[in-house]
C-alpha cells in the first residue's frame, strides 16, 4: 500500500480555511520557517479512503477469530465505548475539583467495590496500567510490607515453571530473586517440591490459577498454607480470571493480593501496546500500603483519600487509565452478577468442546480437563519438517489469528488456544476444520506452512526486527 505521502500531489486540498478575519500579526523572523512543512497535500475524501484502508489491513477482534491463549481477546460490546465517549466521563480533567467530577469518582469507587465482591479482597487501586504493572505494583507491596515488620531477610519470589515472563520480571524489578519450582506431570504445582522451596527467605508465591497451561491448580489451598506457614504472602496473576470469575473468589483461596486485566476479563479492546488497565486488590492487612490516592465514598460524598502511612507511594499518573476503568465497570453493570458467572462457564465450555475436538487431531500433553484454555502440540509434525510457528502462520492465510506459541515454555512446539466464551460453535467448528485442514497440509506440502502466511498484506516478518530496529519515520528520498 502507497504511503500517504507518496499519494500527494502539489496543489491538491483536503481543507480550505474561511477567509481571515482578523489583523495579521508579523512574527519575528526566528519564529518563521525557513522552508515550508512537507506535508502531504491531498483531498478529504482521499485521506478517509488512505486511514480506512490502512485500518483494514489490520487483523482484530470484530474482523476474525482470535484465540491467543492467556489474552483473553472476546468480543467487546460497543456500548462499552458509547458509555466511555460520554462527556461526563471523555471531557472532565484529573485537575478538576473533586466536587465538579463526582459522578467519574463514584465509577471509580463502585468498580473498585465491585472487583472487590468478585475476588473476595478488601482493598484496591486503579492506578495500574496493565497486567505486568499490577504486578510490579503488588510486589512492591509484598516487599513493604515485609521490611515494615522489620524482615529484611526475605528476598525470594516462588514462581512455577509455567509462569508468564512478566512474573519473574516484575519480582526481579523489586529486586528479588526468582526462584522456579518445577510443575508435576499434570501440569501443577507438586505442593512436595514447594515444601522445599520455601523458607525464611520466601516473601511470597506468585500463581495463576487456573495456570497457563489452562489447567486448574486444585491444591490451591495446600499450596496457600505452605507459603503462609513460611511467612510468604500469595499473589494472584489475574490474566486468567475469565475462567473462575463469579465461581470462586480468589480472597477464599488464600490470595492476599491479585492484579486484575481489565482489558481481558473485563471486555476492553487491547493488544498492540493498550491501553489496559490492572487494578491491584489486596486484603485488609495490606490495604495501607496501597498507592494513593484510594477513592472513599464518605456519607453522599466520593473523596481522594492520601492518608496511606505505609503507601509504596504513587505508581502512574493520576487515577489509572480511565476510559478503560468506564467500559469494565459498564460491562460488569451490563453483565450482573449471573452473567459475569456464566461467562466464566460458557468460556470453559468453549475451551473443552474445543479441546475434545483439537486432541483428535494434535497432541494435547495435558488432556484432562481444562478450564477457558488449553495447550496442544505440533511436535507430531517435527518429522516434516513444520514448527508451531509456521503451523500457526498457516491460520492467518484462512483468516484466524494465530494462538499464541511456545508458551508456557515447558511443552516444546506448543500452541496455546484460548476461544473465550463470545465465540459461537459455528466459528469453534470451523476452526477445528481449519486445524485439520492445515495438518493434512503439512503432510503432503510441509512448504506451504513454512513459507505462510501467502494471504496477507506483509508476508512473515521477522520476530525481532521490529522491536532492535525499529523504522519509524518516513524520510523522503
Ligand atoms: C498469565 C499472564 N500474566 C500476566 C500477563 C501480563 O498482562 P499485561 O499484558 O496486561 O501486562 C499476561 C499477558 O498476556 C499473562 O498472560
Amino acid at each position: 500500500m502507497e504511503l500517504i505521502f507518496e499519494i500527494s500531489k502539489s496543489g491538491r486540498r483536503g481543507f480550505i480555511p474561511p477567509k481571515m478575519d482578523v489583523k495579521p500579526y508579523k512574527l519575528t523572523s526566528e519564529y518563521v520557517r525557513k522552508n515550508p512543512p512537507k506535508l502531504p497535500e491531498i483531498t478529504e475524501g482521499e485521506v478517509v479512503r488512505h486511514y480506512t484502508n490502512l485500518s483494514r489491513l489490520n487483523y482484530a477482534v470484530d474482523t476474525g477469530f482470535y484465540p491467543l491463549g492467556s489474552c483473553t481477546m472476546k468480543y467487546n460490546p460497543k456500548l462499552n465505548e458509547k458509555v466511555a465517549s460520554l462527556s461526563g466521563f471523555s471531557e472532565i480533567h484529573p485537575y478538576q475539583n473533586p466536587e465538579t467530577v463526582q459522578g467519574a469518582m463514584e465509577l471509580m469507587y463502585e468498580l473498585g467495590e465491585s472487583l472487590k465482591k468478585i475476588s473476595g479482597m478488601d482493598a484496591i487501586t486503579l492506578q495500574p496500567a496493565a497486567g505486568a504493572h499490577g504486578e510490579y505494583t503488588g510486589i512492591a507491596i509484598i516487599r513493604k510490607y515485609h521490611r515494615d515488620r522489620g524482615d529484611f531477610s526475605r528476598d525470594e519470589i516462588i514462581v512455577p515453571d509455567s509462569a508468564h515472563g512478566t512474573n519473574p520480571a516484575s519480582s526481579a524489578m523489586n529486586g528479588f530473586k526468582v526462584v522456579v519450582i518445577k510443575s508435576n506431570d499434570r501440569g501443577m504445582v507438586d505442593p512436595e517440591e514447594l515444601k522445599k522451596a520455601v523458607g525464611p527467605h520466601t516473601a511470597g508465591m506468585m500463581l495463576t490459577n487456573p495456570n497457563t497451561l489452562g489447567i486448574f491448580e486444585e491444591r490451591i489451598l495446600e499450596i496457600s498454607r505452605i507459603v503462609h506457614g513460611a511467612g510468604g504472602l500469595m499473589y494472584y496473576d489475574g490474566a486468567n480470571l475469565n475462567a473462575i470469575m463469579g465461581q470462586i473468589r480468589l480472597g477464599d483461596l488464600g490470595f492476599d493480593v491479585a492484579h486484575f486485566n481489565l482489558h481481558k476479563t473485563f471486555s476492553t479492546p487491547h493488544g498492540m501496546g493498550g491501553p489496559g488497565s490492572g487494578p491491584i486488590a489486596v486484603k485488609s492487612f495490606l490495604a495501607d500500603f496501597l498507592p494513593v490516592p484510594t477513592v472513599l465514598k464518605k456519607g453522599e460524598k466520593y473523596v481522594f483519600d492520601f492518608s496511606h502511612e505505609k503507601t509504596i507511594g504513587k505508581v502512574r499518573s493520576f487515577y489509572g487509565n480511565f476510559s478503560v476503568l468506564v467500559k469494565a465497570y459498564a460491562y460488569i453493570l451490563v453483565m450482573g452478577e449471573e452473567g459475569i458467572k456464566r461467562a466464566s462457564s460458557m468460556a470453559v465450555l468453549n475451551a473443552n468442546y474445543l479441546k475434545a475436538k483439537i486432541s483428535k487431531i494434535l497432541k494435547v500433553p495435558y488432556n484432562d480437563r481444562c478450564m477457558h484454555e488449553f495447550v496442544a502440540s505440533t511436535i507430531n509434525l517435527q518429522d516434516k519438517g513444520v514448527k508451531a510457528l509456521d503451523f500457526v502462520k498457516r491460520m492467518l492465510d484462512y483468516g484466524i489469528h494465530p494462538p499464541t506459541v511456545y508458551f508456557p515454555p515447558i511443552v516444546h512446539e506448543d500452541i496455546m488456544v484460548e476461544p473465550t466464551e463470545t465465540e459461537s460453535k459455528y466459528t469453534l467448528d470451523r476452526f477445528v476444520e481449519i486445524v485439520e485442514k492445515i495438518v493434512k497440509e503439512a503432510d503432503e506440502n510441509p512448504d506451504l506452512l513454512k513459507d505462510a502466511p501467502h494471504d496477507t498484506p506483509v508476508r512473515r516478518l521477522n520476530d525481532t526486527q521490529a522491536a532492535r530496529h525499529p523504522v519509524l519515520r518516513w524520510k523522503e528520498n
